[in-house]
């Protein structure tokens, strides 16, 4: 499933990008040269990266509560943790060719299984040329995406993806990956059905707190039950 909401006002990415545009960008973490050079062709500012990118790392803490605070959020992906945050930039050409994210991320001490995979859209669509980012299905399937500047998108981490590249303009985005407390893509969605009915009967006054939506309400606890897992 890939869903899509407006997470941040244009002003709060215009803010963003003026304090991002006052510190230095590195090149893309990539394991090795190769990989640079085939894959990953595209700059970052990561979360702690230096002392020198430290403005990077407020913007980045408030970016995580506005995500974990979100009840779309909370009731499609039901995150537990959020690793690897980062800004990224890409112009003058700049690509991320396919490839499948890692099953877990982080370091020695904490490791984070990737259940899905986000991009927050910091400049707008019209500012720069290619730079869509191309979901590929086992089925051959595809999905070219590129959407408005404060609309977060996210994706099973499990979809081959790549960022096209970026002809003119700058792509700016925050990007990060998520584990969820539900494993399974499916039960995900099944407690994403079940919650957000239970929540369209309590809204309606002639459903709310009737038998029918208590025991909707008692199948929903049921099932956080049986699938949730950590704190
Ligand atoms: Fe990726």
């Amino acid at each position: 499933m890939i869903s899509r909401l407006p997470l941040l006002s244009a002003a709060q990415c215009d803010e963003i990008v003026a304090t991002l545009d006052r510190l230095n960008w590195a090149d893309g973490l990539a394991p090795g040269k190769l990989y640079r050079e085939r894959v990953k062709g595209n700059k970052e500012i990561a979360y702690q990266m230096s002392p020198q990118t430290a403005p990077a790392d407020e913007l980045i803490k408030h970016i995580n509560d506005a995500i974990m605070g979100s009840s779309h959020i909370r009731t499609r992906m039901f995150p537990k943790s959020m690793v690897n945050p980062r800004f990224n930039l890409y112009c003058d050409g700049g690509f991320y060719g396919p490839h499948a994210d890692s099953a877990f991320l982080g370091d020695n001490r904490r490791q984070v299984r990737t259940d899905y995979s986000m991009t927050l859209f910091l400049t707008e669509p019209d500012s720069y040329g290619g730079g869509e980012l191309r979901l590929t299905y086992p089925s051959g399937e595809e999905m070219r995406l590129k959407e408005p500047k404060g609309t977060l998108l996210f994706y099973p981490s499990g979809v081959m993806h790549e960022v096209l590249p970026v002809t003119a303009g700058r792509r700016i985005a925050f990007v990060g990956w998520v584990e969820s407390h539900i494993q399974s893509q499916q039960e995900r969605d099944l407690l994403t059905e079940i919650t957000t009915l239970c929540d369209d009967m309590m809204a309606d006054e002639s459903l709310a707190l009737t038998e029918f939506h208590t025991r909707a309400l008692n199948v929903k606890h049921n099932l956080y039950r049986m699938w949730w897992k950590g704190q």
